[in-house]
């Protein structure tokens, strides 16, 4: 089993390897591959030494499987290209998430749709893999309505060049900015672009995706993305109506036995999901689960994971396990 990484130097990139080399991934080699710039800069993996590599060397080598987090115009470029030679391409982009060809994919929710066909599988948006999470196996058995989301979204959800602003905004050197403002004591309610509806992308990606990950062009979805100054971990408020009404202590039970899924809701000793606690690990943590009284069969939640590791890395390669698991490459 070859492996390649691309975008292996980049901050989802670096969570990869280190998930590869946490769950032992069954790999024979591995392939770390990024941009010119980074050709010949030396990463390390398992304790041994690895030479980064440029796509088209990648290529040449034909890996079985090809990790990819370069960005959207890198994957639309790349990926066919790694797909001739018979890679099956797991993409954390945007690029191919809305392909009607092309499926989405948390392995917890809809893995078994996958066949030796799919060359190249996107990776869904961090945002939305951890709501739709949560909301999965609630889907499943009340029959969700409408969600109302809203987003408190780390820097690390931007890449190098943002924790980097942040960092050198908190001991006050000036640097590059990645956002138009200052994220430092600040929270900028916009990621990602200005669509012409005037809601982001990434709100826009909250709606599509969740439609396409949970099968049902009939859930209604309106989301707030906002960017806060915490290091790691996006937070969501989720606000969700079901065709049908639910018991509390239901909910929390079948949230809790959700692969997947930690329910921290414990209010007598401020137990309730937070970032900084998130942060590191792969679980998509659950809690203030409460009734939305203002009307029926509503729900509340707050949301919290890892976006670097169930939001990217974490179920990357989770669908790559899936793959090797099921001989699908
Ligand atoms: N951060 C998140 O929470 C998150 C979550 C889900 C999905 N994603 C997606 O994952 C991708 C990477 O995000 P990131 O946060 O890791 O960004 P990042 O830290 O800026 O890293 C970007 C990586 O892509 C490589 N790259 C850029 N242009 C390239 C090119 N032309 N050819 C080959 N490699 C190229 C860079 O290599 P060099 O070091 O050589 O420049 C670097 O390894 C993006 O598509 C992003 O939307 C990010």
């Amino acid at each position: 089993m070859k492996i390649a990484v691309v975008g292996a130097t980049g901050l989802v990139g670096g969570v990869m390897l280190k998930v590869l080399e946490e769950r032992n991934f069954p790999l024979d080699e591995l392939l770390v591959v990024a941009s010119e710039r980074s050709v010949g800069k030396k990463m390390e993996f398992k304790g041994q030494p690895i030479e980064v590599i440029s796509i088209p060397d990648a290529i040449k080598q034909k890996p079985d499987i090809a990790l990819f987090s370069a960005g959207g115009s890198t994957s639309l470029e790349w990926a066919p290209k790694f797909a001739e030679v018979g890679t099956t391409v797991i993409d954390n982009s945007s690029a191919w998430r809305m392909d009607h060809s092309k499926k989405l994919v948390v392995p917890e929710i809809n893995a078994s749709s996958l066949t030796k066909d799919d060359k190249i599988i996107a990776n869904p948006n961090c945002s939305t893999i951890q709501m739709v999470m949560a909301l999965a196996p609630l889907h499943t058995k009340y029959d969700i309505k409408r969600i109302v989301v809203s987003t408190y979204q780390s820097v690390s959800g931007t890449g190098v060049k943002a924790v980097e602003q942040l960092e050198n905004e908190i001991s006050g050197v000036k640097g590059e900015m990645a956002y138009p403002y200052p994220i430092h004591k600040n929270a900028i309610p916009h990621c990602d672009v200005f669509e012409e509806n005037g809601y982001t992308k990434e709100e826009m990606k909250l709606v599509r995706e969740t439609q396409k990950i949970l099968n049902d062009k009939t859930i209604a979805v309106t989301a707030t993305a906002v960017r806060i100054p915490t290091a790691g971990g996006h937070s969501e408020s989720v606000n969700v109506e079901f065709e049908n009404d639910f018991d509390l202590n239901d909910v929390r039970k079948l949230l809790s036995e959700t692969d997947g899924v930690t329910v921290q809701d414990n209010l007598d000793v401020n137990n309730y999901p937070m970032p900084i606690y998130a942060n590191g690990k792969d679980d998509v943590f659950v809690g203030r689960i409460r009734r939305d009284g203002s009307q029926p069969n509503t729900l509340n939640l707050w949301v919290v994971s890892d976006n670097l590791r169930k939001g990217a890395a974490t179920n990357t390669v989770q669908i790559a396990e899936y793959l090797v698991k099921n001989n699908l490459v």
